[in-house]
Order: C-alpha cells, then structure tokens, then sequence
C-alpha cells in the first residue's frame, strides 16, 4: 500500500505558539515513517509559511525553529496532500480559521471542523451551549468593551451601554467573588485574573480587554481541576481522568509551562462514580460543540459537594509527548503513534 502524504502544521499566530512547536515536533517524531510521508509546515508568528525539515534536536517551550525554508503557495502545497494534521493551539489554529482554510483545499483534516473549533475557542459560546446542554458549569456573566464603553450582555442578549463603574457594579450584583475574569477567545490562560474585590475586578477587566473585546466574568469554583480526552467522530470514547495539581493560586500560563512544581496525576484518585460521570459529560460536551476527532474536557469537582461542573473544551490540546491528551489514552491502552493513527483515520 502506498503512503499517506501528511502535512503536520504547526506553529502559528496565538500566544501558544511555542507550545505548539513541542507538539509538533513531537507529533512528527512519533509518526509511524512506514505509513506515511510527512510534508512539516511551520507557520511563523506573523503568519508566514515555511516547510520544516526534521533535525533531532527535541524543543522545549521558549524554543525557536530551525532547519525551515520558506513556502510561497501554501494552498497549492496542501492541495496535493492525502491528510492535513494540525497541531495548533489558539487563535488562528484552534479557533476555526484554519479550519476553514483547509475545508477549502478540500483535503481531509484531523480534528473538529470549523464550527466546533470556533465554537470551543469562544469561551462564552461554549458557555451557552453547554447551558443548553444542561451540563453544569460556573455562574457567568458576559460584556464587551467598545472604545472605553462597556456593553453588559444579558440572557436574552439585550444590551445595556454603561462605564466601567456602571459595568463593576452589575457584575458585583449577579456573582460573588472570587471571581475569575476571561478574555473570551484566548488560551493558556493568557490575560486571565482572579479577583477578590472591587479593585482587583476593575484591573482584571480592563487588563482582559487587551486581549479581546468580549469578556466573560466567572465565578470561582473552589474543588480539583480534572480532564478527560476524547477521540472519535460518530462513535466517542473517552479516557480515563487525569488531575492538574497547579503549583499557583489557578493554573496560569507560567504555572502550567514554567512552574515544574505543578504536577499531574493521572489516573486521578477519584470514585468510580465521579469518573464515570466525567466521562459521561466529556462526552455529552463534545457532541454539544459538534466536535469531530479530538477534544480534552475540562472539568472541577467541587470541594464539599463533589458538583461536577465543566469549565471548558480544547479541540486542539497540547500534544507533547508528556501532553495530558495523549497521556490520558496511554494510561487508558493507546500508545502516542497509535493515537495519531486513530485520529488520522477519523479525519
Ligand atoms: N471558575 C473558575 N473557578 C476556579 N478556577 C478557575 C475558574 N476558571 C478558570 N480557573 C482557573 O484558571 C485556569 C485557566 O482557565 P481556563 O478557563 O481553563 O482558560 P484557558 O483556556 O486559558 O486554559 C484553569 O485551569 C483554572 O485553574
Ligand atoms: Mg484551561
């Protein structure tokens, strides 16, 4: 039989770029070479293409690329490919665009198509579908900024124009601090804040308005962080739970990629029960956002109550070789290479 030609594509214009060079370099090296042909693309910070040729050297997050000359017709050179593999996190390359570029070559990709991609990167969409859905999550409020203007967005998305005063009062009124403050499409955690106060909101919603205009306002979940990998199109499975002990307050960028203090476990030390209604939810939310292929759930158990509450969906997680994804289905009995084969076959 004859190879697959595979393009993995990686790098990219969001915050997690760097992140995204560990896992696609990883992605590369644990490729099974008998089956296919690898053609690396590498998207520079700034949206330029380059084709990367393979080294050995292993990157760590920080890291810049080496070995890569540059692509002049990224179209044409995805159009000649049996299967595209993006291992893009963020903006651009997790949030539907990509996607859409791809759709348009018309070359089979791994992953969610572009409306769950979209969908999940919005941290308020997902929220009201998974209201929807019924899945419990934390109570939220959503507004916007618009030139120094807040607009307060309300269930039946009517609108209310106020100042930053006006705005800090409504979100006091409706939730309860602590509250955590989210720049609506955003990942690793870049420009979110916890605030418990008056004055640490006002920062924290000013500071999340450099990232996006549209914020969304959470309240705190006090209980462990737990996540579970699913994989499949129609028919879904779903890995065993893992556990994220964050070395600081919340797992902030610097916590989850600088601070080796913070730890996983995985399979987390939890009742059968809780997992398998994890599982069960993990899945429910993926079919919600629509999504295809792979998805990470992320989910808290609430001190006290054992509430499980979702917290949010990644259709493109980390996928380092020491990544939470494919770690959760290794310990579930998928190895690294036969989990790329999978999704390569679901896409
Ligand atoms: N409502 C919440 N209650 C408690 N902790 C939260 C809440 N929302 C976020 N966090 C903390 O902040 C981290 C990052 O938030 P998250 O919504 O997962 O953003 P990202 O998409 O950047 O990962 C979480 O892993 C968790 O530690
Ligand atoms: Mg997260």
């Amino acid at each position: 039989m004859s190879k697959i030609k595979l393009a993995v594509v990686f790098g990219g214009m969001s915050t997690e770029h760097d992140v995204s060079i560990v896992s696609g370099t990883s992605v590369i090296k644990n490729l099974d070479k008998t089956k296919y042909d690898i053609y690396p693309i590498y998207i520079g910070k700034t949206g330029y293409w380059y084709i990367y040729t393979p080294t050995n050297r292993v990157y760590k997050v920080g890291d810049s690329i080496d070995n890569i000359s540059s692509l002049s017709n990224p179209i044409q050179y995805l159009s000649q490919m049996d299967c595209i593999f993006p291992v893009l996190h963020g903006l651009y390359g997790e949030d539907g665009s990509i996607q859409g570029l791809f759709e348009l070559t018309k070359v089979p990709y791994v992953g969610c198509k572009v409306l769950a991609s979209s969908i999940s990167m919005d941290k308020v969409y997902t929220k009201i579908i998974f209201e929807k859905a019924g899945i419990d999550q934390a109570k939220y409020i959503y507004i916007r900024e618009n030139n120094g203007k807040y607009i307060y967005v309300d269930e039946k998305f009517d609108e209310i124009i106020c100042t930053l005063e006006q705005v800090i009062g409504i979100i006091e009124e409706k939730l309860k601090y602590p509250m955590f403050i989210k720049p609506s499409n955003s990942g690793s955690s870049v420009g979110i804040s916890k605030a418990k106060n008056k004055e640490e909101l006002k920062e924290a919603v000013t500071y999340a308005t450099q990232f996006d205009k549209k914020i969304l306002i959470e309240e705190a979940i006090k209980g462990r962080e737990l996540e579970c990998a699913v994989l499949g199109n129609e028919e879904v499975q779903a890995s065993c739970i893992g556990e994220v002990l964050s070395a600081e307050e919340f797992y902030s960028f610097d916590s989850k990629y600088n601070n080796n203090e913070s730890k996983t476990q995985i399979p987390a030390d939890l009742p059968t029960e809780i997992s398998e209604e994890i599982r069960r939810k993990a899945i429910k939310a993926f079919k919600a956002v629509n999504g295809m292929g792979l998805s990470r759930v992320d989910f808290f158990v609430e001190q006290g109550t054992n509430r499980i509450i979702i917290n949010e969906i990644n259709t493109l997680p980390g996928f380092t070789d020491i990544s939470m994804y494919p770690k959760l289905f290794e310990t579930s009995g998928i190895n690294y290479s036969q989990l790329l084969d999978n999704l390569i076959e679901l896409a």
